[in-house]
């Protein structure tokens, strides 16, 4: 198990290494602005089943990436329209330029890399393992043999694979792992934090094992050759960050931490 978190920890630092190769490689800093050239509109593809990053109020679509996403699309000068679809779509989505932007609580990892540009990192995060409160399960070694419940293409999903003996069940939705977990079907749920906490909430008899797991990043997703869009990202997330925006957003959706 230890083996399997300095993968993922390598994997992390390279993709953080490699990110940053990119961001440094681009035409410099274009100034984010009401210059939005010819286009007026910006996609962004993401899985609204993903709170507190996105999820629905109703019929809207809300949460951190959400409010970001307007926020960057303001600097601008563009209109935002969010697209809902399975995580496991979203590179392919802005790859293909269906989608300008994937932004889902995505972390950069190294595979996705091959794939797509990264913005800078916008927020930090981590894996948990969600348990029955009674479970026996004491820490991540015991998840041997077990059966794991995760979110088909996510980094939980990778992680998981690599649990010796382990029995996987992938679901399109976070919550199903939940319920699943919750129904017995699965021993353990492995799953970012902040979501996680939100479906312990919202579910009685669960908990988070209290076991650090491998650290990752979320960044926003942009297809390999818009470079131009991604600069524009950079130099409107730099500006959220410094005008502390960016922390007003993500305090508004994680208060007590
Ligand atoms: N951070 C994890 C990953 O990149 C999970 C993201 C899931 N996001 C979502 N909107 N469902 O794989």
């Amino acid at each position: 198990m230890k083996k399997v978190l300095s993968i993922v920890s390598l994997c992390v630092c390279l993709a953080v290494i490699l990110t940053g190769c990119a961001a440094a490689g681009t035409t410099g800093t274009a100034p984010s602005g009401q210059d939005g050239g010819s286009q007026k509109k910006l996609v962004m593809a993401t899985n609204a089943e993903f709170p507190p990053y996105e999820y629905y109020e109703g019929s809207e679509v809300v949460g951190i990436d959400a409010e970001l996403a307007k926020a960057i699309a303001d600097k601008l000068g563009m209109e935002l329209t969010i697209e809902d679809m399975a995580f496991d779509s979203i590179i392919a989505s802005v790859q293909t330029g269906k989608a300008d932007v994937g932004i889902a609580g995505m972390t950069v990892t190294e595979d996705r890399l091959q794939n797509v540009s990264f913005s800078t990192p916008y927020t930090e995060s981590r894996q948990v393992v969600i348990l029955k409160e009674d479970s026996d399960i004491a820490s991540v070694e015991d998840l041997t043999g077990k059966t794991i419940g995760v979110q088909l293409g996510t980094t939980g999903d990778i992680f998981a694979e690599d649990i010796e003996n382990a029995t996987l069940e992938r679901y399109n939705k976070g919550m199903e792992a939940v319920q699943s977990l919750n129904q017995g079907k699965v021993d353990a749920v492995i799953i970012d934090m902040m979501p996680a906490k939100v479906f312990v909430e919202q579910n009685e008899g669960l908990k988070i094992l209290d076991e650090d797991f491998a650290v990752e990043e979320y960044a926003i997703a942009v297809a390999k050759d818009n470079t131009e869009l991604l600069d524009k990202i950079n130099a409107a997330l730099e500006e959220l960050k410094s005008s502390g925006e960016l922390q007003k957003i993500i305090d508004k959706y994680i208060s007590a931490q």
